[in-house]
């Protein structure tokens, strides 16, 4: 794999001679931030060698390259999700990909569905740890050590630093913010009841399909991480059997300016 990723980013450096210090990966509904990059190039994800191509509705496939009040970012329009088939190298490749573009820290946004009670239907989390629930592991196999370690420590795979930042633009910004874990499952159904019930019991606050591996492999690669969440449904008796992919869509986009504007001043102050 250290051949491939080195190949698809000597492939990216002959296309566009950018180093970008943040990453971002899109979530469900939150391509728009794309609006709030001063794009210098972007590349579809179909011309990129080695790379999988996105196959879910809502979610675009490129790499967007440029500034944000001079700070220089790559965002990736669309991520890939275990669901859609692939394995866990396929989905965290583009990780790898940014780390050795020259990317320092990453951010990630996501969907999810709420189990914590505190939320609503466009609730706005910042996510402060996770739990893999993934029926897959992003670094089974053989280890290679020019990415990381072995054995990768989990104590913090989401920066401290970057949660209290946000946290105090979020207050500037007048940005009603909560905090919680975010519990990764394969979907891709959505939780039965009883799913959403035992999401809460193992100690979590939200639950999504994605993040996780991309987080997992972030810190391998001791890729400093911030990851946000917008809650799109809760996950309890009243709104259960309504969820549709189109409602998640609808509620992350409502709360899309919000989360832009939070990111945006985080890549700006932090
Ligand atoms: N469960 C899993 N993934 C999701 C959900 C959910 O309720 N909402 C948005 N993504």
């Amino acid at each position: 794999m250290w051949e491939q990723v080195q190949e698809t980013v000597n492939y990216i450096k002959s296309k566009t001679n950018f180093t970008p210090e943040y990453g971002v990966i899109l979530g469900s509904g939150l391509g728009g931030f794309t609006e709030d990059i001063q794009i210098e190039h972007t590349l579809p994800y179909n011309e990129i060698p080695n790379f999988p191509v996105s196959t879910v509705e809502g979610h675009k496939g490129a790499l967007v390259f440029g500034t944000i009040q001079g700070k220089k970012v790559v965002a990736m329009q669309g991520r890939f999700h275990f669901y859609e088939g692939y394995d866990m190298k396929q989905v965290t490749f583009p990780v790898r990909v940014m780390k050795y573009l020259g990317v320092e820290k990453l951010i990630v946004s996501n969907a999810s569905g709420g189990v914590n009670h505190d939320y609503r239907v466009g609730s706005i989390v910042i996510i402060k740890d996770h739990i893999n629930f993934m029926p897959e592991h992003p670094l089974r196999g053989k280890s290679d050590l020019r990415f990381g370690p072995r054995f990768v420590n989990m104590s913090e795979p989401y920066s401290r630093k970057m949660i209290q930042k946000a946290k105090e633009l979020a207050s500037e910004l007048n940005i009603e913010v909560k905090d919680g874990v975010y519990l990764g499952l394969q979907g891709p159904t959505f939780e039965t009841l009883s799913e959403y019930r035992m999401v809460k019991i193992l100690g979590a606050d939200c639950v999504g399909m994605s993040t996780v591996p991309e987080v997992i492999v972030a810190a391998h690669m001791n890729l400093e991480t911030f990851g946000i969440s917008v809650i799109t449904d809760m996950g309890n008796e009243e709104s259960i059997d309504t969820i549709t992919h189109e409602e998640v869509l609808e509620a992350a986009k409502e709360a899309e300016p919000k989360v832009r504007n939070l990111i945006k001043n985080l890549i700006m102050q932090y």
